[in-house]
């Protein structure tokens, strides 16, 4: 592997090989979601305790300090909006020349497997994997479902994550499933987990999130179950426990609990 591409990789996967990315990307397509209408305020207290930031161009220009941040995942799909015919007619929405100038450790881009835009978004992830490359630019695929949350078992996760890996993604973005272990076992690059919608307690994401680490995930890329959250400190410090330090869900309640009540 090149320098450039191992460098990067290493920015984001951790020397315990694990990782914990925060994505504020959402309002791609969701607009103002809620607890994201300023992201800058939303992340700052967070930064501290996340490996990498998952983000459009346009949040990272006008929200994130240069100076101050962390290694910068950049967002580079899109065109789609909640009110649009179909979340996956996607495009590549920022060049890699753009990519570079924003000297990004990565660029993240969604596939809509079993989509009516399945062969589009395919292609699109070819396409940058061959941009990417040439530049030592890694690619995460993102497993989108569109609002087909339904589709998130285990069948249908490891063939849009092996799909990903065998078009040249060097990372696969994906949801955690019952049996998460088919997903990792059939993807041959590192797989990260993916909080969706919020849940009603913080313990399930602890306990999911614990089960997908056991199953050979290599940590998350998990947004709203921690700042749509009302602890949102005491939510990342909790996840990064596990990631981290190996903490089991028991442990991870006692930090949340802890570093709640300091909050
Ligand atoms: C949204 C994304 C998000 O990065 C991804 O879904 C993770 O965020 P969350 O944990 O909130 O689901 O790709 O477009």
């Amino acid at each position: 592997m090149d320098w450039g591409m191992e460098n990067r990789l290493a920015q984001l996967i951790q020397s315990d090989g694990h990782c914990l990315f925060l994505p504020i990307d959402h309002g791609y397509f969701q607009g103002p979601t809620r607890k994201l209408e300023k992201p800058g305020e939303t992340i700052a207290p967070l930064l501290p305790y996340c490996d990498a930031v998952f983000v459009t161009r346009g949040v990272l220009r006008s929200s994130i300090n240069p100076a101050n941040t962390k290694p910068i995942i950049l967002r580079v799909s899109g065109g789609t909006s909640v009110v649009g015919n179909d979340l996956s007619d996607e495009g590549i929405t920022t060049s890699m020349e753009e990519a570079i100038r924003l000297n990004v450790a990565a660029v993240g881009i969604s596939i809509f497997v079993g989509s009516a835009y399945e062969k589009q978004s395919l292609l699109n992830l070819a396409r940058l994997v061959d941009e990417g490359e040439k530049y030592g630019i890694p690619v995460m695929a993102v497993t989108a479902v569109g609002k087909e949350l339904e589709k998130r078992d285990a069948r249908y996760l490891a063939l849009s994550s092996r799909i990903a890996a065998e078009l040249g993604a060097r990372l696969v973005k994906t949801y955690w499933c019952q049996d998460f272990d088919k997903v990792t076992n059939g993807c041959p690059v590192p797989v990260v987990m993916a909080g969706g919608p919020r849940v009603d307690t913080e313990r399930e994401v602890f306990a999911f999130v614990h089960d997908g680490m056991q199953k050979g995930a290599i940590g998350v890329n998990l947004g709203r179950n921690i700042w749509q959250h009302e602890n949102p400190v005491a939510m990342i410090r909790a996840l990064r426990a596990i990631i981290h330090d190996g903490a089991g869900v028991d442990e991870a309640q006692e930090v949340f609990t802890e570093v709640r009540s300091g909050e």
